[in-house]
């Protein structure tokens, strides 16, 4: 501050320096931004009875939520660089291609995005709607806390004006925890998240993500389509092993949360078509036999030599079995969009 030689300081600017010295960022005025975080211990709790559900089970299973700590977000965000893993691009060409239209056709003031990562697709749809010049607040929700924060502070500098208000949360438990409504907005829910639902949650989930919706409000749903079985599998087993390395992540996770002692080397990433539930399979299987503790559930976990546990569905659309689960849950669609090749698809739908 010596510099600032004998002007004085503006209030903002002594805020600010005061926010410094508190550790807090600075880029923005401080209430441009706030967080609330629902996850404190509960989400170990949730981690450890999936764990105590899913590893003692015939089939063993875990829910794909807990590959997300920041190594598994990392590695996701290189998962979708990947040649092999279409879902990104072709979103972000709808995005590109649709986002001025959605911007008028809703009106939206607000954007709440759920599985929000990096936010960096989302970005195209802030745009249009600053353009539009109706853009006002920004609901990023995510499960991991660094991406939150970092999308908030990141947003908050790039769009002047913008309010940010990050839930921290699992939007199976927290969903009503989502601010209320300060206009029409847009509740988006991208990358295909909706697909790593199993069948059965799936469309709980959609009938309180209908909850979510007013009468002005509406549902931007990206879904990955039925296609080509190889084109599938490599999406899910690129040649770099950047998603075997994501895949693996989630023992790591378990080491260090629950005390486990698994060794990912031991696991071979499996990734496989369905052909009848039209749902990729992500599997660790294992190389030999192995017993793994858990420690902090009192827990031995026994595996034969090639045993494998499911990891991660990701379902696959046809524009006809979307109706119908949107239909299930109260939803009726507005338009259905894709990329020129219709490997993937964006789906907006209202309440019905
Ligand atoms: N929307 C981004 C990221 C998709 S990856 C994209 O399209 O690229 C899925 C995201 O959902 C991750 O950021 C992960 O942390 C988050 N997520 C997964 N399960 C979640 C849950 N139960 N509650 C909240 N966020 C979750
Ligand atoms: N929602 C993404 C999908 O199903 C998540 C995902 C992409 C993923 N690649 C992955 C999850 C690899 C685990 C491993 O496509």
């Amino acid at each position: 501050m010596a510099f600032t030689g004998t002007r004085a300081v503006p209030a903002a600017a002594a805020a600010a320096a005061a926010a410094t010295l508190r550790g807090a960022p600075v880029a923005e005025p401080r209430e441009a931004i706030r967080v609330d975080s629902h996850l404190d211990g509960g989400q170990e709790r949730a981690l450890a009875d999936d764990v105590l559900d899913g590893l003692t089970r015939p089939f063993k299973e875990l829910p794909p939520k807990h590959f997300y700590d920041a190594r598994g977000a990392r590695l996701f965000d290189r998962i979708c660089e990947l040649p092999e893993y279409y879902p990104t691009r072709a979103e972000r060409a709808i995005l590109e291609q649709r986002a001025g239209e959605l911007a008028a056709s809703t009106g939206a003031v607000e954007l709440v995005e759920l599985g929000s990562g990096t936010a960096a697709k989302t970005r195209v749809l802030l745009d249009a709607l600053h353009a539009a010049g109706t853009l006002r607040r920004y609901v990023p929700f995510d499960v991991t806390e660094s991406m939150v924060r970092d999308s908030a502070r990141r947003l908050t500098a790039e769009y002047p004006g913008l309010q940010v208000h990050g839930v921290i949360g699992d939007f199976e438990r927290h969903l009503d925890r989502v601010p209320r409504a300060v206009g029409p907005r847009i509740v988006a829910f991208l990358g295909g998240t909706i697909g790593n639902f199993p069948p059965g949650s799936r469309r709980r989930f959609l009938r309180q993500l209908a909850r979510l919706l007013g009468d002005e409000d509406f549902l931007l749903m990206g879904t990955d389509l039925v296609k080509d079985p190889r084109v599938l599998e490599a999406a899910y087993d690129d040649a770099e092993g950047v998603t075997a390395e994501f895949n693996r992540n989630v023992l790591l996770v378990l080491n260090r949360e629950l005390g486990a002692d698994f060794d990912p080397a031991d696991f071979d990433h499996v990734a496989l078509f369905d052909r009848e539930h039209e749902w990729i399979e992500m599997r660790l299987r294992a190389r030999r036999e192995l017993r793994v503790n858990v420690a902090d559930l009192d827990l031995l976990v026994h595996f034969d030599a090639g045993e494998e546990l499911r990891t991660e569905i990701s379902a696959k659309f046809t524009p006809e079995r979307l109706t119908g689960d949107l239909a299930a849950a109260g939803m009726q669609m507005a338009a259905w969009m894709t990329d020129p090749e219709a490997l993937f698809a964006l789906t907006l739908s209202q309440r019905s």
